[in-house]
């Protein structure tokens, strides 16, 4: 079944969104090999440059599902910040709205600015009821986020052996 491609996300007032490019690989790597930003997200630090064109080049989500998590790139520099946006986890049945920024961008509202609107895109563009979010217990700073964009607290659970919370959203948040 062919599916629509979002490779470009939503603008934010400070962001532009759009699918990660080989040509962002060092940009993809100094933020995801960095042990601050990668404690409590459950995965692996990347551990070259190579790893981070390799994971870029392979990343399938636009192409299967049709959306997937966006590189938001810092309008006033063009650089690129981090990540934001949504991804189908298969194994939970659900979407799950995700972000990821470098530490010196940290405390300026941008993972919420960035979040609401992946939020509002999965409710508007992409037609969900519902969106998840999980998180671990510590990670305060996220739990905070998902708190500023409307999401409540639905439990937690066992994933990938950590003890995860889950954050939902249902549409009905647009009014
Ligand atoms: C989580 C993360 C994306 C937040 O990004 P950010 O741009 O700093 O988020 P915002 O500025 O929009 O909001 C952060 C909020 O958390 C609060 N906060 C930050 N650190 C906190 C802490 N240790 N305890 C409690 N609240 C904290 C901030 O004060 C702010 O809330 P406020 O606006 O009410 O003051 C960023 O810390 C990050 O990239 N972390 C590493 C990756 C990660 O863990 N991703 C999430 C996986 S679930």
């Amino acid at each position: 079944m062919h599916v629509p491609s979002y490779r470009i996300g939503p603008d934010t007032e400070r962001l532009t969104q759009r699918a990660f490019e080989v040509e962002d690989a060092e940009a993809f790597f100094t933020l995801n090999s960095n042990p601050a930003v990668m404690r409590y997200t459950g995965e692996p630090l990347v551990r070259s440059l190579h790893a981070a064109r390799e994971a870029i080049a392979s990343y399938p989500d636009f192409d299967t599902v049709g959306y997937g998590r966006w590189a938001c790139v810092l309008k006033q520099t063009r650089s690129v910040i981090g990540f934001c946006g949504l991804k189908y986890l298969a194994d939970l049945d659900t979407v799950d709205v995700g972000y990821r920024f470098l530490p010196q961008y940290w405390g300026l509202g941008l993972a919420t600015e960035a979040c609401a609107a992946s939020l509002q895109f999965g409710f508007k563009t992409l037609q969900l009821e519902q969106i998840t979010a999980l998180v671990l217990p510590e990670n305060h700073a996220s739990i905070r986020v998902l708190e500023k964009v409307g999401m409540r607290p639905d439990g937690e659970f066992m994933y990938d052996g950590a003890r995860t919370l889950r954050f939902v959203v249902n549409s009905s948040i647009l009014g």
